[in-house]
């Protein structure tokens, strides 16, 4: 008795010691996805500096990138690296392919001091629906190549595979819509809980991007504070639990899916969430601010959802905008950064949660082009052919800030015009050919910008998008709809 009494207490310390360690461990943790396709990027390494310095302890890459792994080296941070879904048949055929990619793209960086990669995500949500199942059967073949090749590099106990999933992959049936009876959708139900069953036996994570802001887009009837974690009027009551914002709702919707399929203690990881803030009127960057504060508070408290306790592991969506992702699913596309292209936060945000008076630190040392802008030449009376510039000056640059409750939706037909004009000057790297317009256009350098909408001056880049990856990025990336699936209140 008297020994086993001496015993306890040390046992409480560790589980104490244990207890604080994994609250500075994941405390103060937060991750987020950074994304390259933009026709301009900033220097990996002055990017990975930053990163430190907001104290970001997670990343999550879309495709190996030389430079950026480079730029991770010694840093710490914890990254979760894609396989992009144009592998996925290669990997599932080909365990040789998979040894190959694991040997190059991961062993080669996996020694200490190297590159703190801890999850494979094997595809990038192969099972969405508009991808009409092209993918599916390959994802499982290719998930075990993966997963056999770690072994066989001694890193199946360090690093782990998973598969990001659109929250498509499961919904609410009617008639009641509510989240205790989520299920996975029943023509995918099979090929989901096949992976699940793989990954739960492997100790690895099933992997969501969820997006309340798709659910708000898609539907005008949504209610608006539903999509925030700051109340609601009309919370959505389920038996005994009560959910006051999409999020949750949606997140139990999961497990509930998971607890029919036999998997209710799995652990979860929320791939993307995020809030864009341009390109549609309920993007700007009050409302994403409200949103991320709103989320790191909830899903760093521990209070976690109705239906399951705990801090919630995440990828915020995303680090910098992308200026040439498709805009297929929307001109917001382009607009959920953190920060803006060249590296400035956008709003003020506490990664710790806890609402503290403390910003974002900035991307320092970035270089731009001269202060010079291309608008339209005022002197010119003509402007029969103004339609067709600006439509050829948009197609080949980014004009999501001019429509509908967009930034630089207030513009006049000639402020449309210089907008349209300087996005491709800019993009062009400020080329003086690059602003004739058929003599409709001026290089001035007077800054255009009003209020809240900025003509940006580009930042001087090494290193623009190759073309492959932007075709490829642009056929394989982007989000689809994320369905809503339950009553509103
Ligand atoms: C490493 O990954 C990149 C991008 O996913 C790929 O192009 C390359 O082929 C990979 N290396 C090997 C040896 O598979
Ligand atoms: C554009 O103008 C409308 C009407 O005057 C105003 O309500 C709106 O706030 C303005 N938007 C911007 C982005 O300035
Ligand atoms: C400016 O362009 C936007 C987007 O194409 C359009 O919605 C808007 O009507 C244009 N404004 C004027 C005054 O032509």
């Amino acid at each position: 008795m008297a020994e086993s009494r001496s015993h306890n207490p040390s046992l409480i310390h560790v589980l104490i010691l244990l207890c604080f360690m994994t609250m500075f461990s994941t405390g103060s943790c937060f991750g987020v996805n950074w994304g390259t396709m933009s026709t301009h990027q900033l220097p990996p390494g002055k990017v990975v500096k930053m990163l430190k310095e907001n104290g970001c302890k997670k990343l999550k890459l879309f495709e190996y990138d030389e430079k950026i792994l480079g730029a991770l080296i010694g840093s710490n941070i914890e990254v979760m690296l894609a396989i992009p879904n144009y592998m996925l048949q290669m990997m599932s055929v080909d365990p040789s392919f998979a040894s190959a990619w694991v040997d190059m793209n991961v062993t080669s960086y996996r020694y200490t001091g190297g590159v703190n990669i801890k999850y494979i995500a094997v595809g990038n949500e192969p099972f969405l629906q508009t991808y009409d199942h092209k993918y599916i059967r390959h994802v499982l073949p290719a998930l075990r190549n993966i997963h056999e090749a770690l072994h066989r590099a001694w890193l199946s106990s360090k690093v782990k595979v998973t598969v990001p999933f659109n929250a498509d992959v499961y919904y609410s049936p009617p008639p009641n819509q509510l989240p205790s009876s989520g299920d996975f959708r029943p023509e995918v139900r099979d090929a989901a809980i096949e992976i699940i069953h793989f990954l739960y036996i492997n100790d690895s994570p099933f992997t969501v991007n969820i997006y309340p802001f798709l659910s708000l887009y898609q539907n005008p009837d949504f209610p608006l504070d539903f999509a925030f974690f700051d109340g609601t009027k009309a919370p959505v009551i389920d038996g005994d639990l009560v959910y006051t914002n999409v999020f949750d709702a949606n997140f139990d919707t999961l497990i509930s899916a998971l607890t029919k399929a036999g998997y209710s203690d799995m652990e979860i990881i929320v791939g993307e969430i995020g809030w864009p803030t341009d390109g549609d009127k309920n993007a700007n960057t009050e409302n994403a601010q409200r949103f991320n504060q709103g989320l790191l508070k909830h899903a760093l408290s521990g209070d976690g959802t109705p239906a399951r306790k705990g801090v919630i592991d995440m990828y915020l969506f995303s680090l910098i905008d992308e200026n040439a992702k498709s805009i297929d699913p929307g001109h917001f596309e382009r607009h959920w950064g953190l920060f803006e292209y060249d590296g400035k936060p956008k709003y003020r945000l506490d990664l710790s949660g806890s609402e503290k008076d403390t910003g974002l630190v900035p991307v320092k040392g970035v270089s731009y082009m001269p202060r010079r802008w291309c608008i339209l030449n005022p002197d010119v009376h003509d402007l029969t052919d103004l339609g067709n510039n600006i439509d050829y000056a948009c197609s080949l640059s980014d004009c999501t800030a001019l429509g509908y409750g967009s930034s630089c939706n207030n513009l006049s037909a000639q402020g449309n015009a210089s907008y349209a004009f300087n996005m491709y000057y800019q993009m062009k790297n400020q080329h003086i050919l690059d602003c004739d317009f058929m003599g409709l256009a001026v290089v001035t350098e007077n800054d255009p910008s009003a209020d809240e909408c900025q003509f940006p001056v580009m930042i001087v880049s090494g290193d623009s998008m190759s073309r492959n990856q932007g075709l490829l990025d642009t056929l394989f990336r982007y989000h689809l709809w994320l369905l809503v699936f339950w009553v509103i209140p």
